[in-house]
C-alpha cells in the first residue's frame, strides 16, 4: 500500500499547479495520472491567458468583463480573487520560462479574445497551454512528487467523516492499488466526451467528477456547457478564438459578416454563448453554407500574420480539411469545448467532503457562472491549482492518518473481473456512441423540454445498458476495452446530471438556452445548481450566488 500527505489525481495544468503548491507547503505529494503528464488536455489550449498587466488595462474591468460573462451567475468575491491574482500568476510562469509571445517593445504580446473590454489575453502563438504545461512540468521537476504515470482513478475512499485516499488501476500491469493520502485533490479536467462532437480530447471522460459524485460531493452548475462558436466541420478540432481576435470574419452564405445582426458593439468578439447561438440561428435560417456552416476568414489579415500567430491553425486546417486558410475561408461550427460546471468548491479548492479538494476544469468554484470567458480558463487551472494545493497540504498537517484497507482494494478488484468475466454484452464504444447522439442533438445549443425530457430517458436506458457492457480485451496491461468501458460509465452518471440540471433550469442564461424560456429570470434563478447522487439519480438543491459590487443588468455587446 503506498502512503501520502496528499494525493493529486490528474497532471493537467490544475494538477501540476496543486502538486508544485502542496509539496513546497512541505507535505510528501503524488501525482497520479491516466496519461503522461505532458499529453493532458491543458495542453491543447490554444489561444491564450488573460491578465491586466498594461498600464490602459485594469483588474477591475477584468474582473467586470468577468461578471457580465458569467451572465451574473458568477460568485463575485471569487472573481475578485481570481483577477487580481492573474497578473501575478503570468509573471510567474513567464520566471518558470514560459516562452510568450512578445510585442514589437518586447514586452507580452496581447490579443483581443471575446467578452473583453481589452485586449488582455497573454499567449504564445496559438499553442499557450502547451507552453504552460511544458514549463511547469519542467518546474515540478525540482520539487519532491512522486507521480504514478497511467494510473486510472477508480475511487476516492471515505471513511468516518472524511477522505482516507483512492484507488486506482495501474494500466501498465493491470494491479489495483490503494494510496492513502489524508488529503485528494481532483484537477481530472472535463467530461467533454459526454458529446461527439467537441474540442476536447478522447480522454475527457470526467474520471475525477465522477468518482468525487460517487463519494458524495455535490457537483455545481454542471447544466451549463459551453459550445466554442470556431471549430473545424468534419472533425469538431478548435479554431482559436485567438483568430477572431487577429482580427478573422465570420461570414455566411451571403458573405454577410451577420455577427452586426447580433452583437453590432463588437461583431465577431461577443462572448461565446453569443456567437455560438448567431451561428446556429444563421444555419437554421437557410444562410448556412450546403451542408450547413459558416466560415471564418483570415485572408485579408496576410500570410505572414496568419503563418506566426495561429501556426496550429494553418496547421489543423490544411490537414483536416484540406483548406489553407491563408488564400481560403475556413468551414466552421460550434462545437462542445467547457463545462463551467463540475465538483463544488469554495475558492480554496475544498468540497462538502472533509479532505476532498478539486481545481481546474473538473471544479466549479464558480468563477464562469453561466458562460465563461476565452483565456479564463488556462488561468483558472493555474490560480486554483496552487489554491487547492495549498490548502489541501495546511489541512493534511494536522489531519489524523488515513488507511485505505484490503477491502476498499478488493471492491474495485471484484467490480473489475465482473466487468472482464462477462461473457455477453454490448461494448462500451457502442454505448458511447448512442450516448454522444443523444447530447448532440438533444442537449445542445438551444435546448427545447421535449428533447431534454427524451435525453433523460435515453441516458438512463443508457445507463441499464452499460450494466450489461461487455469488455471483449482480456489483456492486464493497457487494456483500453476495459478502461473505456469505466470511461463511459463515469460520462453516463455526468450525463444524468447535465439532464437534470437543464430540465429544471427553466429560464436562459449564458450557456443554457430554453426556447422555452427565452429570458434570463433572476427573480427565480439567480442561484446555483447543486447536484447530489441517490440510488433515484441525482437530487437537486439550490445554493445563493456570492455578490459584491455587480447588479445583474441586460448583456449588451
Ligand atoms: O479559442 C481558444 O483559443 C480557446 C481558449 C479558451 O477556451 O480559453
Amino acid at each position: 500500500m503506498q502512503r501520502h500527505d496528499v494525493v493529486v489525481v490528474g497532471a493537467g495544468l490544475a494538477g501540476q499547479r496543486a502538486a508544485l503548491a502542496a509539496a513546497q507547503a512541505g507535505a510528501d505529494v503524488a501525482l497520479v495520472s491516466k496519461l503522461h503528464p505532458l499529453r493532458s488536455h491543458s495542453g491543447a489550449a490554444q489561444g491564450g491567458i488573460n491578465a491586466a498587466v498594461g498600464a490602459e488595462d485594469s483588474v477591475e474591468t477584468h474582473i467586470y468583463d468577468t461578471v457580465k460573462g458569467s451572465d451574473y451567475l458568477g460568485d463575485q468575491d471569487a472573481i475578485e480573487f481570481f483577477c487580481q491574482s492573474a497578473g501575478p500568476t503570468v509573471v510567474e510562469m513567464e520566471h518558470f520560462g514560459t516562452i510568450f509571445s512578445r510585442g514589437e517593445d518586447g514586452s507580452l504580446a496581447r490579443r483581443a479574445f471575446g467578452g473583453a473590454g481589452f485586449p488582455r489575453t497573454i499567449y504564445a502563438a496559438d499553442r499557450t497551454g502547451l507552453a504552460l504545461l511544458q514549463a511547469i512540468y519542467e518546474h515540478l521537476g525540482g520539487v519532491p512528487v512522486t507521480t504514478y504515470e497511467e494510473w486510472f482513478l477508480l475511487s476516492i475512499v471515505v471513511r468516518d467523516g472524511r477522505v482516507q485516499g483512492i484507488v486506482a488501476l495501474d494500466r501498465r500491469t493491470g494491479a489495483v492499488e490503494g494510496i492513502a493520502a489524508k488529503a485528494v485533490v481532483i484537477a481530472t479536467g472535463p467530461a467533454g466526451r459526454v458529446y461527439g462532437r467537441t474540442t476536447n480530447a478522447h480522454s475527457c471522460t470526467g474520471d475525477g467528477i465522477a468518482a468525487a459524485y460517487r463519494a458524495g460531493a455535490y457537483l455545481k452548475d454542471m447544466e451549463f456547457v459551453q459550445f466554442h462558436p470556431t471549430a473545424l466541420l468534419e472533425s469538431g478540432i478548435l479554431i482559436t478564438e485567438g483568430a477572431r481576435g487577429e482580427g478573422g470574419y465570420l461570414k455566411n452564405r451571403l458573405g454577410e459578416r451577420f455577427m452586426s445582426k447580433y452583437a453590432p458593439h463588437v461583431l465577431e468578439l461577443a462572448s461565446r454563448d453569443v456567437v455560438s447561438r448567431a451561428i446556429v440561428t444563421e444555419v437554421n435560417a437557410g444562410n448556412g453554407f450546403p451542408g450547413g456552416y459558416v466560415t471564418l476568414e483570415l485572408m485579408h489579415l496576410g500570410r505572414e500574420k496568419v503563418e506566426s500567430r495561429l501556426q496550429e491553425i494553418c496547421d489543423f486546417s490544411r490537414s483536416f480539411a484540406g483548406i489553407d486558410p491563408v488564400t481560403q475561408p475556413i468551414p466552421v461550427m460550434p462545437a462542445q469545448h467547457y463545462m463551467m460546471g463540475g465538483v463544488g468548491t469554495n475558492i480554496r479548492g475544498e468540497t462538502n467532503l472533509r479532505g476532498l479538494y478539486a481545481a481546474g476544469e473538473a471544479a466549479c468554484v464558480s468563477i464562469h457562472g453561466a458562460n465563461r470567458l476565452g483565456g479564463n480558463s488556462l488561468l483558472e487551472t493555474l490560480v486554483f491549482g496552487k489554491q487547492a494545493g495549498t490548502a489541501a497540504a495546511a489541512y493534511a498537517k494536522d489531519a489524523p492518518d488515513a488507511a485505505v484497507t484490503p477491502a476498499d482494494v478488493d471492491r474495485e478488484t471484484a467490480a473489475l473481473h465482473a466487468l472482464e468475466d462477462r461473457k455477453d454484452g454490448e461494448s462500451p464504444q457502442r454505448i458511447r456512441a448512442d450516448l454522444q447522439q443523444t447530447m448532440d442533438s438533444r442537449v445542445g445549443i438551444y435546448r427545447n423540454p421535449d428533447d431534454l425530457h427524451r435525453a433523460l430517458v435515453e441516458v438512463r436506458a443508457l445507463q441499464a445498458r452499460w450494466r450489461a457492457v461487455r469488455v471483449e480485451d482480456r489483456s492486464s496491461t493497457y487494456n483500453i476495452d476495459l478502461t473505456d468501458a469505466l470511461e463511459v460509465g463515469h460520462l453516463l452518471d455526468l450525463a444524468e446530471v447535465i439532464a437534470v440540471g437543464a430540465i429544471a433550469r427553466t429560464e436562459s442564461r449564458g450557456a443554457h438556452t430554453r426556447v422555452d424560456f427565452p429570458k434570463r429570470d433572476d427573480q427565480n434563478w439567480m442561484r446555483h445548481t447543486m447536484a447530489r447522487r441517490t440510488p433515484e439519480g441525482p437530487e437537486l438543491s439550490y445554493a445563493p450566488v456570492a455578490y459584491t459590487r455587480w447588479e445583474p443588468k441586460e448583456r449588451v455587446y
